[in-house]
C-alpha cells in the first residue's frame, strides 16, 4: 500500500519520468491585466475548473486555474534525493476532518489576535489554560520594539513534578510582512536566543517546544501523531527515527503568503507542510531547476522589454543578466540578501511565473494536502513561494524534519 501511495504523490518529477507527455494540472490562464470577466471566459475555453487570482502584497501575477479532471500522473520514484518537492494530495484529509473543532478554535484564536487581544491573556483562559498547566508555566510576555514584524513572544518554563526541567521555551507571534493590508501571521515555536542558539544541538528543548505547539494547537497531531504519514516520510527520506521540530503554524491571509525562499537549517533535512484550512497556491522546485528556469528566461529575445516594466533601472537589469549567465554565480546570487533585481524577477514577474506554471512547478494545496520540501543544503534544497487563494485566512502546519538523536528517548513526539 505504501508503494501505491508514493506512486501517486507528485507531479514535478515529470522531467525524469515517462509521463513527460502529460500536461501539468495547473495552468496560467491570463496575465493580470485581464479583468475577471474576460479571465473567466478564457478559463472556460481552457476547461479550467476554478479560476484564482494570484497576487501578493499589491503585486499582481495573473490568473491561474486547475484543469478539470486532470490529476497528477503516477510516478514510481521518490523525488527527495533530487531536492524536488513532493505533494501528497489529500493524504491527511480524514485527519483534518476529525480535527475540525480544534481548527475552528484556532481560527477563533487568530481572530482574537487580529482584534488586538493580548495572546498571554487568551492563554490564561480556556481551553488554553487547561492544556498548558501545570506542564508549561508562562513566565513572560514581551514585544521586541526593534522587530516590526513581531506581535508578541511568550516564554515558558517546562515543569515536571514541580521541578523545572527546561527554561525559555517560547512561541513567537509575527506578521509575515510589513504590509498593512496583509494580515498573514505565524506562531513559531522554539527556545533560547534567536540567532545565537544552536537549536539542533539541544534536542530535548526542541522536543519541549514541539510539546508546547501541541498544547496550543493540538491539531498538530495531524502530522506528528500520524503513523501513516510518518511511515511515508520515513520511506521517502530514508530516515528511520523521525522528529518534527522548529514548528510553525501559519495563517496565510488574503494578499499574503511567502516570497521565494528555502528553509535550510543545520540539523534539519526538510520540511513537512500540511494545509488544514483554506487553500494556498505554490511555486516549488529544486534550486537547480530554479536556476535552469531563470537562465532560460533571461535568454528570451524579449527579456529586456518584459523586465523593463518590473525592473525599470537599466543597470539593475544588466546586473541581473551578468550574474544569471553562469549557474554557479546565479546560485550564489540567489543566496545573496542584496539581490533586488533577481528577487523582482522570481517574485513579481508574471511572465516568469507563467513559465514556471507551464513547466509544471505550480500546485494548489487544499485542506488535507501535504507538501514535503527537501532541504539538504543551500545548494541542494527546494525553493518555494506561497500565495493565499481565499478571501479569508487559512491555516497550515509547517514542521522541520530531523533525525531523532536518541531513539525512543521521548516517545511523545
Ligand atoms: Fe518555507
Amino acid at each position: 500500500m505504501l508503494d501505491t501511495l508514493i506512486q501517486r504523490v507528485h507531479w514535478s518529477m515529470k522531467k525524469t519520468d515517462a509521463n513527460l507527455s502529460q500536461e501539468p494540472p495547473i495552468v496560467y490562464v491570463a496575465p493580470p491585466t485581464l479583468d475577471r470577466e474576460h479571465a473567466h471566459r478564457r478559463a472556460h475555453e481552457l476547461d479550467v475548473e476554478e479560476l484564482h487570482w494570484l497576487g501578493r502584497r499589491g503585486y499582481s501575477i495573473g490568473w491561474i486555474g486547475q484543469i478539470a479532471n486532470r490529476t497528477p500522473p503516477s510516478l514510481a520514484e521518490a523525488a527527495w534525493s533530487s531536492d524536488t518537492p513532493i505533494v501528497l494530495p489529500q493524504f491527511v484529509a480524514k485527519e483534518v476532518a476529525r480535527a475540525r473543532s480544534m481548527i475552528t478554535t484556532s481560527q477563533q484564536l487568530l481572530h482574537r489576535i487580529l482584534d488586538d487581544e493580548d495572546c498571554a491573556d487568551i492563554f490564561l483562559t480556556e481551553p488554553y489554560v487547561s492544556r498548558l498547566t501545570p506542564h508549561f508555566e508562562l513566565l513572560a510576555s514581551s514585544h521586541d520594539e526593534s522587530d516590526q514584524q513581531e506581535i508578541e513572544t511568550l516564554e515558558f518554563d517546562v515543569v515536571d513534578e514541580e521541578e523545572v526541567v527546561a527554561e525559555n521555551i517560547w512561541v513567537k507571534l509575527s506578521w509575515l510582512s510589513y504590509a498593512q493590508d496583509d494580515a498573514s501571521l505565524r506562531f513559531r515555536f522554539s527556545f533560547g536566543i534567536v540567532g545565537y542558539e544552536d537549536v539542533a544541538s539541544d534536542f530535548p528543548r526542541q522536543a519541549y517546544a514541539g510539546e508546547l505547539t501541541e498544547a496550543i494547537f493540538p491539531e498538530s497531531e495531524i502530522v506528528s501523531h500520524n503513523e501513516r504519514l510518518n511511515e511515508t516520510i520515513r520511506h521517502i527520506t530514508a530516515v528511520e527515527n523521525l522528529a518534527f521540530v522548529e514548528r510553525i503554524v501559519y495563517f496565510n491571509a488574503p494578499n499574503g503568503g511567502a516570497q521565494f525562499h528555502q528553509d535550510v537549517e543545520r540539523g534539519h533535512i526538510g520540511v513537512v507542510y500540511a494545509q488544514l484550512h483554506g487553500r494556498t497556491a505554490w511555486l516549488a522546485l529544486s534550486k537547480s531547476n530554479l536556476i535552469t528556469e531563470i537562465k532560460h528566461f533571461i535568454t528570451r529575445s524579449d527579456v529586456d522589454q518584459v523586465l523593463s516594466e518590473i525592473i525599470p533601472d537599466r543597470e539593475s537589469r544588466q546586473t541581473l543578466y551578468r550574474r544569471a549567465a553562469a549557474a554557479t554565480e546565479l546560485s550564489a546570487y540567489l543566496d545573496d540578501e542584496e539581490n533586488d533585481p533577481l528577487e523582482a524577477l522570481i517574485n513579481r514577474t508574471p511572465a516568469f511565473t507563467q513559465q514556471l506554471i507551464a513547466n509544471g512547478y505550480a500546485y494548489i494545496l487544499s485542506p488535507g494536502d501535504v507538501i514535503l520540501l527537501p532541504q539538504h543544503s543551500v545548494d541542494r534544497c527546494a525553493w518555494h513561494s506561497v500565495f493565499c487563494l481565499d478571501q479569508f485566512p487559512g491555516q497550515a502546519l509547517s514542521f522541520a524534519i530531523r533525525q531523532r538523536p536518541q531513539p525512543r528517548s521521548r516517545d511523545k513526539l
